[in-house]
């Protein structure tokens, strides 16, 4: 037997709080949605006929002396129908941030300032110009000094100093891209074939370099004997695109003239250099018998790499024409030089198999390498 002398109606007054919190807790527990929640909170919150109002005029009832007890056990139960709000709140918030109709309140209230930020995506150079930049790298360290040259060139550089004479087919208009200058496109002149206009004083066609050899050229004329050079960079053929074509694409132009320069010395440049660019695997190099007009002798270079061959790009001893061009004497100096495709050698790297797939600009392809 307890001896409590809490009076009866104190007695009711704390088993209707008691029911009303526990009824609170369950309703605010089980809303699924912010249209639900509100309801909820009308319902037992609500300022005019919320069932928490409701309970606190039950307290009127109470008897004078019971009043501090059943004020004291309403302010716990209001205390406990506004926390189960708020855990409701927050529980419906967090889940609609989530979704597309986030609020500000849910998303402040979800925020936690403890979580990682979101990493930033960094971006890195295009293959091909990490390619030109491995490859400008290994030749520094072999002595050859990187030069730049113009991409719109003259017939000079492009052919006639190269030994490539007028009535070479690697001239023709069809295969170049000849720019069509102002005579060209002067009236009554046909603006394909660039050429002096009837009448007009002959100007010099110009076109897009088809080969990074020019720069040989530029730098002989400019530079007396001994050079060794690289020059990297774009070169463009009407070529329609396909899986190993594209009417843009990279060389490196390789040139090194000196007294006593023979065609060893270019197969261990070129086998140093390919070492170099693939790194631990065994790389070797072989040369096919071919012919351009500004070497004599000339080669095909392949490289075998991991078991397959694959050509390289063109290179042989500089012609004795070439030399004289420039104001070199041939019988004083001799001279290698080499050009090598650029995509060819980082497609390999990363077995790309279509030229395209460089120049298509797709991040999601290009941020692999
Ligand atoms: N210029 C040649 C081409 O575009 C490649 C080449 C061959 C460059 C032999 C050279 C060379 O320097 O010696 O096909």
């Amino acid at each position: 037997m307890t001896t409590s002398n809490v009076s009866d109606g104190l007695r009711e007054f704390c088993a209707s709080l008691d029911e009303l919190s526990a009824a609170a807790q369950q309703a605010f527990a089980a809303v699924a949605d912010a249209a639900a929640l509100e309801e909820a909170r009308v319902d037992f919150t609500g300022a005019k006929a919320g069932k928490l109002k409701a309970a606190q005029q039950g307290l009127g009832k109470v008897d004078k002396a019971d009043k501090p007890a059943a004020g004291k056990k309403f302010n716990e139960a209001k205390a406990a129908v506004e926390a189960a709000l708020e855990a409701a709140r927050v529980r419906i918030h967090t889940v609609d941030i989530s979704g597309v109709s986030s609020t500000l309140t849910g998303a402040l209230a979800s925020f936690d300032p403890t979580q990682p930020g979101r990493p930033f995506r960094l971006g890195h150079l295009h293959p091909v110009t990490q390619t030109i930049a491995d490859m400008k790298d290994i030749m520094g360290r072999l002595g050859f000094t990187a030069v730049e040259g113009p991409e719109i060139e003259d017939e000079w550089h492009n052919f006639e100093a190269l030994n490539i004479p007028a009535i070479h087919p690697a001239r023709d208009p069809l295969d170049n891209f000849y720019l069509a200058t102002a005579t060209a496109l002067a009236p009554g002149s046909s603006n394909r074939v660039p050429g002096p206009a009837a009448g007009a004083a002959p100007e010099k066609p110009l076109l897009l370099r088809s080969q990074t050899s020019t720069v040989q050229i530029r730098v002989m004329e400019s530079t007396p004997p001994p050079v060794r050079i690289i020059s990297l960079g774009r070169v463009y053929r009407p070529d329609t695109a396909d899986a190993t074509h594209y009417p843009m694409f990279h060389q490196i132009e390789g040139l090194l003239v000196d007294r006593g320069v023979t065609m060893a010395d270019l197969k261990s440049v070129l086998r140093l250099f390919c070492q170099s660019y693939f790194g631990k695997d065994e790389v070797h190099i072989r040369f096919r018998p071919s012919f351009f007009p500004f070497t004599e002798p000339s080669v095909e270079v392949d490289m075998n790499w991991q078991g397959g061959w694959m050509e390289m790009g063109g290179a042989g001893m500089v012609d004795p024409n070439v030399l004289r061009a420039v104001g070199y004497d041939p019988e004083e100096v001799t001279g290698f030089a080499f050009g090598l495709g650029v995509e060819r050698v980082c497609m390999r790297q990363h077995g790309i198999t279509d030229i395209r797939a460089l120049y298509e600009n797709d991040v999601r392809f290009l941020s692999q390498f």
